[in-house]
């Protein structure tokens, strides 16, 4: 993806997340969530089911308006408005794709609601298709597309607009191991690239090949903030990796009972 200038406050943080509180009813999703991740940072948001994942993406952009607490884009308390949301790009956890559109023609879609138009819509829709390993299957409906192909189309559709700023909600689940490589691949891409990536997964080893930094989540806490190797003191093992610092922050209770 090509480079575009830096926008907003240069000195702020891309996200800033401060003591999100929120409830569903009675139940508690967000329990004081902090965290800010900087310039170029691939930020991993590593939790349980239920955790409060997706919760802090929907804040953050502003789908959500916490019941306590606030989220700052590059330095803007409102992301919401239109200068701010076309820095954000969103990955949603649930395949947003359109079935019955081709690949081309979702992209075409996604591309028109940011705003982009004539040759660096086609431009970019070039570049996602190659990007997403889809150019050949571009004109086949996204039905008829495997569960890997609609993942990485769901992808690119979230990138269109060369966001700075990346939110991707699990986006490898239900994906092969080459499908997941191609996505890892893309990632390290827009890290090369200067993006910043807020990553969720509750995969230890993508968190651990992806993430500059990690924050464990749970019950809508942040249970440990830290780079991985720093994260990896704190369990009590011999040879840590990071599942095992998980289980041990996080216990070993089902969540979805
Ligand atoms: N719309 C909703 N109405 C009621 N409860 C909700 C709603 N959305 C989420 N919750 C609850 O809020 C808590 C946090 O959910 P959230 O989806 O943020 O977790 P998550 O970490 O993204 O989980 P997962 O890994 O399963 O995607 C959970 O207990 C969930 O059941
Ligand atoms: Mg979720």
């Amino acid at each position: 993806m090509s480079a575009s200038a830096v926008q907003g406050s240069p000195k702020a943080s891309p996200i800033h997340v401060e003591d999100l509180h929120h409830a569903y009813g009675s139940v508690v999703a967000l329990d004081g969530i902090s965290f800010e991740v900087g310039p170029g940072e691939c930020f991993g948001l590593l939790g349980p089911n239920g955790a409060g994942k997706t919760t802090t993406i929907l804040a953050i952009v502003g789908a959500l308006r916490p019941d306590r607490g606030w989220v700052a884009i590059q330095g803007e308390r409102d992301p919401t408005r239109p200068a701010v949301r076309s820095r954000i790009g969103v990955v949603p956890q649930s395949i947003a794709v359109y079935a019955d559109l081709t690949g081309e023609e979702n992209l075409a879609f996604f591309g028109t609601l940011y705003g982009l138009r004539g040759a660096r819509l086609r431009e970019r829709i070039e570049m996602a298709l190659e990007f997403a390993g889809l150019a050949e299957r571009r004109k086949d409906r996204a039905s008829t597309y495997s569960g890997g192909m609609q993942r990485r189309l769901n992808i690119v559709c979230g990138l269109l607009h060369d966001p700075q700023v990346i939110l991707m909600d699990e986006p490898t689940v239900g994906v092969d191991p080459q499908s997941r490589n191609l996505i890892f691949e893309n990632i390290e891409a827009l890290k090369r690239l200067g993006r910043t990536v807020l990553y969720t997964t509750h995969y230890m080893e993508e968190a651990q090949r992806l993430c500059d930094r990690v924050a464990i989540v749970d019950r809508g806490r942040v249970l440990a903030l830290d780079r991985v190797e720093g994260l990896l003191r704190l369990a009590p093992v011999e040879r840590p990796d990071l599942e095992a610092v998980f289980l041990h922050l996080t216990g070993t209770t089902l969540r979805d009972r």
